[in-house]
């Protein structure tokens, strides 16, 4: 019979042991997945921070958003011109533990600092993301995105992702070539240009 003392060092290591064994359920480290890092950092950067405009950072990202991409590309349903160009030929050539892998992979890099741009715009950007536009039926962001603009599980992390690459979403989703955006129809179609604009450079300054 175990005494107390041991029994609650072995809850202490039980809980020690937790972190390690989600590690270890992490597809990140197979090798299919490692190779594909590779490639995907020449667009997409080390670790998935983006340093180039067309290309949005996946470091960070929540991991059941990248998959849903991922398989979205592959299935040809994400639709947008660039991501016809960029991203079905490569998605075409990944399987669904590579997909799973990957996503495992970008969830667990760390996101670049915030950076503003454009204080103004984004201020005016920030009251729009908490309160949203009631009188139009706009929800605010932050009840979906995080009050970070981290994203939470199915939706994503909007933090440091490129003003001009958010702002081409917004403009994807009040049209058929984003599908699984349905939730964003109604919170994009009743913004004004400016409003998008000013949304885009909050979510990318954080
Ligand atoms: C040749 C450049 C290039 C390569 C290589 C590339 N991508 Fe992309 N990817 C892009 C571009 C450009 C976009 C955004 C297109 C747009 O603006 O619509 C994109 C978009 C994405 C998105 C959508 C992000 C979001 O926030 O919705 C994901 C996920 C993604 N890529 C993952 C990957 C993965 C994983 C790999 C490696 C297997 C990879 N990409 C390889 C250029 C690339
Ligand atoms: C009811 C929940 C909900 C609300 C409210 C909401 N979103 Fe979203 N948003 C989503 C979901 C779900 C997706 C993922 C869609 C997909 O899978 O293509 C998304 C995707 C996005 C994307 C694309 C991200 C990427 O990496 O490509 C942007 C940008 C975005 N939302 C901005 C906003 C802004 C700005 C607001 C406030 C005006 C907002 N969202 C309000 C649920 C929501």
């Amino acid at each position: 019979m175990k005494n107390k003392k041991t029994l609650a060092l072995l809850v202490a290591s039980a809980a020690f042991a937790l972190p390690a064994l989600a590690q270890s359920s992490s597809k990140a480290e197979l090798p299919a997945v490692q190779r594909a890092v590779h490639v995907c950092a020449s667009c997409h950067g080390d670790e998935g921070r983006s340093k180039d405009k067309l290309a949005p950072s996946l470091a960070g990202q929540m991991r059941e958003y990248t998959i849903r991409q991922l398989k979205d590309f592959r299935s040809q349903a994400r639709s947008e011109t660039d991501i016809q160009a960029y991203m079905w030929g490569i998605s075409a050539l990944l399987t669904d533990e590579q997909i799973e892998g990957l996503a495992d992979y970008y969830a667990a890099q760390k996101p670049a600092a915030p950076k503003s741009r454009n204080p103004k715009l984004e201020a005016a950007g920030k009251e729009l993301f908490f309160k949203g536009v009631p009188d139009k039926g706009v929800r605010d962001c932050a009840s979906c995105h995080g009050d970070q603009a981290e994203g939470a599980a199915g939706f994503p992390r909007l933090a440091g992702l490129h003003p001009d690459y958010v702002y081409r979403q917004l403009r994807a989703f009040r049209t058929p070539l984003r599908p699984h955006g349905v939730l964003m129809k109604n919170e994009t179609q009743a913004l004004t240009e400016t409003q998008l604009r000013e949304l885009a450079a909050y979510v990318g300054s954080r």
